[in-house]
């Protein structure tokens, strides 16, 4: 059976989890490929509220697999915590699996995540300052530590000790701080490497098995297309590749098991941490929507930067993943506006109108919105589960946007909660 994967269409944020969590009824596994604790998606059912920042959205359901692929960065304290909370929350996660090959995000990475974000002062990216650049860094540099390591306690003092001597190099002589100590990490790791173990095993071999019995995978992309190190707005990404290339690499199968992506596409925008947002909205309607919306961020808590549905970014977004559908997420929150508008172009200052999203970011910078106007809705559509009876200014303005993207609407979200959802098509 062919693979589905859920990926974020702008700046993250979107609702993956909760529409992930939906999807998950019908699969029998659910991967993440890349990111670490960076990302927050939210899950919520009835009463309960979860923010998984490592363990999939589909640990809620006993009979799917949970599987941290080998894309991601782990952080071993941080994902025994999450354990613990949804254990306390009464659920199971004797159906985790973990990478041997994912790499683990070390003190050090955090550290200098840290000092780095300071270092560069008004240049700074805005991170989550959990450790995700320097331990990708590290990866690529050959010399980052994986789970395989982390297991085998010997080898991990062996491996620490090893990476301690360039790492202290970099603090005591570019940072001017103490150097770390290979005891105290090693003290500091080991019970989650005791609990991580039982869990740990060759996933790309176990998804391919899977695929192969012809069962449902589902893939869930952390982050956005819009922060993908290669196709985002670089240097204001993440380290990793959310989109769809990359989901094929992070979970080590080949591109041809894979026969829907869908994009998960907030109802308008959001952003966290720096960079352009050409649709950006800093008046009181942008207070509006982050009030309205409760737009703070799942990890962090910051605000979120909010502004209108930007269609040429959604469209290079529509592009480089080849979505064959969207889910449109947060409807709800825009009931309420008298008109709402969808960036369709970008006006250069010399009056020039870009239909093409720029691939340089100093460009992209300059840029001002061009827009379409549409009228709102005023009514509550948080209990409506068909399309047809949305407010008709509801429905053009989704059709509006499948149209501007040439892709089909396959979900529409109109709530937090698992069954507030309208699905015209299921994509898996
Ligand atoms: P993710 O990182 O893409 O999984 O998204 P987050 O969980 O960080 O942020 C999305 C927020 O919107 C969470 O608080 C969700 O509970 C909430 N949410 C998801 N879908 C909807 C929706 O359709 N309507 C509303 N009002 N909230 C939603
Ligand atoms: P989910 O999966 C929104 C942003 C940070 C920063 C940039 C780099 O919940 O959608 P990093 O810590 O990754 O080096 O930060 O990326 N960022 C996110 N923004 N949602 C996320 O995850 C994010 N993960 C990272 O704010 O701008
Ligand atoms: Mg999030």
């Amino acid at each position: 059976m062919p693979a589905t994967v859920g990926i974020g269409a702008q700046w993250g944020d979107e609702g993956k989890g909760k529409i992930i969590d939906h999807l998950a009824e019908r699969a029998s596994m659910v991967v993440r490929y890349q990111g670490g604790n960076n990302a927050g998606h939210t899950v919520i059912i009835g009463d309960t509220v979860l923010k998984l920042h490592q363990v999939p959205s589909g640990i809620t359901r006993p009979s799917v697999a949970a599987v941290l692929g080998h894309g991601m960065v782990i952080n071993p304290p941080a994902l025994v915590e999450e354990l613990d909370i949804l254990a306390a929350e009464g659920i199971s996660t004797d159906n985790l699996h973990i990478s041997a090959n994912a790499h683990i995000i070390m003190p050090y990475h955090i550290l200098l995540d840290e000092l780095e974000e300071r270092r560069r002062q008004d240049q700074a990216i805005g991170t989550t300052k959990k450790g995700i650049g320097p331990a990708y860094t590290d990866k690529a540099a050959r010399s980052g530590l994986r789970v395989q390591d982390l297991i085998d306690l010997d080898r991990f003092a062996r491996r620490t000790a090893l990476a301690l001597e360039r790492v202290n190099l970099e603090l005591t002589r570019v940072f001017n701080v103490a150097p770390l100590k290979v005891e105290d990490i090693v003290e500091q790791y080991a019970p989650a490497a005791r609990r991580m173990a039982p869990y740990v095993r060759d996933t790309g071999l176990f998804i391919y098995e899977a695929l192969r019995r012809e069962e449902k995978v589902l893939m869930e992309g952390a982050q956005g297309t819009m922060l993908d190190i290669d196709n985002g707005t670089y240097p204001f990404v993440t380290s990793s590749s959310p989109s769809a290339g990359g989901a094929v690499q992070g979970a080590g199968i080949g591109p041809t098991w894979i026969k829907d992506v869908l994009g998960v596409v907030k109802a308008y925008t959001s952003r966290v941490g720096m960079g352009p947002f050409p649709s950006e909205l800093t008046d009181s309607i942008g207070d509006w929507i982050v009030e309205h919306g409760h737009e703070y961020g799942t990890t962090t808590g910051r605000r979120r930067r909010c502004g209108w549905i930007d269609l040429v970014a959604l469209r290079y977004a529509a592009r480089i993943n080849g979505f064959t559908g969207i889910a449109i997420t947060r409807l709800d929150v825009l009931s309420g506006l008298d008109e709402v508008r969808l960036c369709v172009g970008y006006r250069l200052p010399d009056g020039t109108v870009l239909q093409e999203y720029p691939s340089d970011t100093q460009v992209l910078a300059q840029v001002t919105a061009v827009y379409e106007t549409m009228p709102g809705w005023q009514e509550d559509i948080s209990a409506i589960r068909t399309f047809d009876e949305l407010p008709g200014n509801t429905r053009a303005y989704c059709q509006r946007i499948s149209d501007l993207l040439g892709v089909p609407i396959d979900l529409i979200s109109v709530g937090a909660e698992r069954n507030a959802l309208i699905a015209l098509r299921w994509p898996i």
